[in-house]
């Protein structure tokens, strides 16, 4: 799961991610998350998407913030961008065609081919904060699924 700081979308898109495949009984998917941005490497996720996150019951203060690096191309089968900035980013460090087809938008998981981003909610007010956690429950659910079956 990747967006720009690892702070706010992907941490959250990871701690959901993995709650539900835990919760399905798949135990052999890792889970991770990177920012394409090195901003913010090393710290927990904002505050704001914490404690939005613990609103929901989900805890998603074990995760620390790092950069997206090439090696993640050959560590991961699929990578989910937040929106097209994320993408375009991400596949300026792909070098082989094989990296660039494990790219695609999360939300792509919840309507297939629409290509829509997940806003980014960090200069927002809670409200945004509240949409993206309503946007990558439900990506991630049909994510779980779908990994549930293959
Ligand atoms: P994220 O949100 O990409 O969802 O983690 C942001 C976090 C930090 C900044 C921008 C977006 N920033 O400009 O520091």
């Amino acid at each position: 799961m990747v967006c720009l700081g690892n702070i706010c979308r992907s941490p959250l898109a990871e701690g959901l991610l993995r709650k539900k495949l835990k919760e399905k009984g798949v135990t052999h998917i890792h889970v991770d998350s990177a920012g394409t941005s090195a901003h913010h490497e090393g710290e927990l996720p904002d505050s704001r998407t914490r404690e939005n996150a613990l609103n929901h019951n989900l805890d998603i203060s074990d995760i620390t913030s790092r950069p997206f690096k090439p090696e993640d191309f050959e560590r991961f089968d699929r990578i989910y961008v937040m929106d097209q900035s994320n993408m375009e980013n991400v596949l300026l460090l792909a070098r082989k065609r094989e990296h660039e087809t494990k790219v695609d938008l999360l939300l792509n998981c919840l309507e297939p081919g629409c290509n829509k981003s997940v806003p980014d909610p960090y200069f927002g007010g809670p409200e945004g904060f509240e949409k993206v956690f309503t946007m990558l429950d439900k990506a991630t659910e049909n994510l779980a699924n779908e990994l549930l079956k293959s």
